[in-house]
């Protein structure tokens, strides 16, 4: 029997486009289902100022597909020198929606990022008198501690005391991975909302280490043990407004994967809305699928809902994806979910 649902047009709350050539290879595979995205400034150089914005956004509708409509979300990535009156002056353009704090050292390309919360306060400051978003990679990035602890330790030791402190900031917890991530998003009232990605609601970290080291599943955060993914589940299924998409599809060639010490990113944008139609469909929850992928994020950043529709089917047969995109950058291997998918959208 065919299954089918129908769902207000997605967006994608935290995604990585590159730049160049990789840029070139990848939008499309977005574009096809996505009406927009939060784009993350983590390119070399970064994104910094409104001008830098202006023209990353540009380079994107310039690479954009003959007839896509996608809209990106532009973020500029927070630095120490970071000035807010450019900030509040892209905001007040229309063109900046959300503003992205990295710890220095965390994830690919952080490190330009913050060092010291005291240093950004002046910037957070202003973003909490305009209400603009702040996005954040929730992980310490101090020796001792544990790469499975990050997220937790940063909740206790940054985010909560720098909400305390600030508690009109607006702020996006980011890919969170954890069952503390979700408790503490759960009750943290409205002006804190929480990304979850496709893949993290698929693998743990045994998908990651047994039977060998799988590249292609390494991310930041690392995925986590098998309770956490099961939070995740439950967060992101509940139909809660507080958890929203941000697939953080992150691509990186294979050959900066798969090597000795391999980059950081799994690049779900192929099939991002199928498998999240499996996981939601095994969860008994079809029916919240269109709350986490086309409602809750446009209430939290304050947009209208797309109008335009998605379909989604599901077939008999097991459904494919290639392999790998290629582009012109190199090959790029799309997340396998290392289980059979009968979802497909509807082309
Ligand atoms: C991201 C990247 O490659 O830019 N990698 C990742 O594993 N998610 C950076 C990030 O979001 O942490
Ligand atoms: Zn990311």
């Amino acid at each position: 029997m065919t299954q089918e649902i129908t769902l207000l047009r997605p967006d994608d709350w935290h995604l990585h486009l590159r730049d160049g050539a990789m840029l070139q290879g990848v939008l499309p595979e977005t574009a096809r289902h996505f009406a927009r995205a939060i784009i993350m400034p983590n390119l070399v150089p970064p994104v910094v100022t409104g001008a830098q914005a202006a023209a990353y956004r540009d380079r994107i509708l310039a690479a954009l597909p003959e007839g896509a409509v996608f809209e990106p979300l532009m973020t500029l990535y927070l630095t120490e020198s970071t000035d807010a009156q450019d900030v509040a002056a892209a905001h007040a353009s229309g063109l900046v929606k959300a503003v992205k704090l990295y710890p220095a050292g965390a994830t690919t390309n952080s490190h330009g990022g913050v060092h010291d919360v005291d240093k950004v306060m002046p910037v957070l400051e202003k973003m909490a008198e305009i209400g603009l978003p702040l996005c954040v990679h929730g992980e310490v990035t101090t020796a001792e501690v544990d790469i499975f602890d990050r997220e937790a330790v940063f909740i206790d030791t940054v985010l909560d005391p720098l909400r305390r402190r600030l508690p009109e900031l607006r702020v996006v917890m980011e890919h969170i991975t954890t069952e503390e991530g979700v408790a503490y998003a759960r009750d943290g009232g409205e002006t804190l909302g929480a990304t979850i990605t496709t893949h993290h609601l698929i693998i743990n970290r045994n998908h990651l280490l047994v039977g060998g080291i799988k590249p292609h599943y390494y991310c930041l955060p690392v995925a986590k043990r098998e309770k956490h993914r099961l939070a995740l589940r439950a967060a992101a299924t509940s139909g809660a407004g507080r958890f929203f998409l941000g697939t953080d599809s992150a691509p990186h060639v294979d050959a900066a994967k798969e090597q000795a010490c391999g980059c950081a990113g799994c690049f779900t944008a192929t099939n991002t809305m199928a498998l999240l139609a499996h996981v939601f469909e095994e969860e008994g929850a079809l029916d919240r699928l269109e709350a986490f992928t086309s409602l809750n994020g446009p209430a939290f950043y304050r947009l209208p809902a797309n109008t335009a529709r998605l379909r989604l089917v599901k077939q008999d047969q097991p459904q494919s994806w290639p392999e790998k995109i290629i582009t012109e950058a190199g090959p790029v291997t799309v997340f396998n979910p290392g289980t059979p998918v009968h979802w497909a959208v509807e082309a």
